[in-house]
């Protein structure tokens, strides 16, 4: 089955509107993982304004104290991310090509273009033993390039499937590049835009998909049902699609 990775940094952008500490993102991570989320997923910007650097530590010992459950932290390592993964030491470490201003991640690493750049990050946080999957379009031709640069996973950049998610031509783009990915021998994470309704058919068609890591449209949920119940639906979801990909 696909875990779900709670993406915790619209919690933290109203946590960081006033000085009270709340919503609490350790209360947000625990209840997540309570209901049956697999892991945490943060993006720690330059500017702070989702999660601070001060959450990581306290967000990795909630984490460890739910065993099978990883904590995965994305962003640019062109800007602070490497030294906070390798002071932190996540499961997972996903590379994101974002500019410091962006409202949210906007694009995928362009390889080879990027490849040079790339490199040395890839081989330093592998050789410290972390996992590292790069934020990529659904470009079926890209796939061994991000292998060969010793990228453990790719998280395919889903905002455009969400967009069309009618539009079979457009999913078949992803299932071509899940399956150029795997057969490049990359594990296939997925993430950005996926909610209640597409991330199901995305996962049954685009299959097997590692991870998927869901922040906007779990939060939405979440005012809604509250934050264990909306997790419990998307877990729900991924099994369901899981079920159906087995029949
Ligand atoms: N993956 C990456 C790399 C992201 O930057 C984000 C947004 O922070 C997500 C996944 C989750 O996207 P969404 O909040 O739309 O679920």
């Amino acid at each position: 089955m696909t875990r779900l990775s709670v993406n915790l940094n619209k919690i933290a952008l109203v946590r960081n509107a006033r000085d009270s500490g709340l919503p609490s993102v350790e209360w947000a991570a625990r209840t997540s993982l309570e209901a049956g989320a697999h892991g945490i997923t943060v993006h720690p910007r330059p500017d702070e304004r989702h999660v601070r650097a001060s959450d990581l530590p306290v967000l990795a010992a909630v984490v460890s104290r739910y065993p099978g459950s990883e904590f995965n932290i994305e962003g640019n390592p062109f800007h602070n991310l490497v030294p906070l993964a390798l002071a932190v030491r996540p499961h997972q470490v996903t590379l994101v090509p974002d500019a410091v201003d962006a409202r949210t991640s906007s694009s995928g690493w362009r390889l080879p273009d990027q490849a040079a750049m790339l490199a040395p990050v890839v081989d330093r946080l592998r050789s410290a033993g972390l996992r590292v999957s790069l934020f990529m379009d659904p470009d079926p031709e890209s796939m061994h390039l991000a292998r060969g640069l010793g990228a453990d996973r790719v998280e395919l950049y889903t905002e455009h499937y969400a967009r069309h998610s009618d539009d079979t031509g457009v999913l078949m783009r992803y299932v071509e590049a899940a399956e150029a990915a795997r057969t490049a021998g990359l594990g296939v994470n997925a993430g950005h835009d996926l909610n209640l309704s597409n991330v199901g058919p995305f996962v049954h068609a685009a299959g097997p998909i590692a991870e998927v890591s869901i922040g906007h449209a779990l939060t939405c949920d979440a005012l809604e049902r509250g934050l264990g119940p909306a997790v419990q639906a998307y877990v729900d979801a991924l099994a369901n699609a899981a079920t159906g990909a087995a029949r």
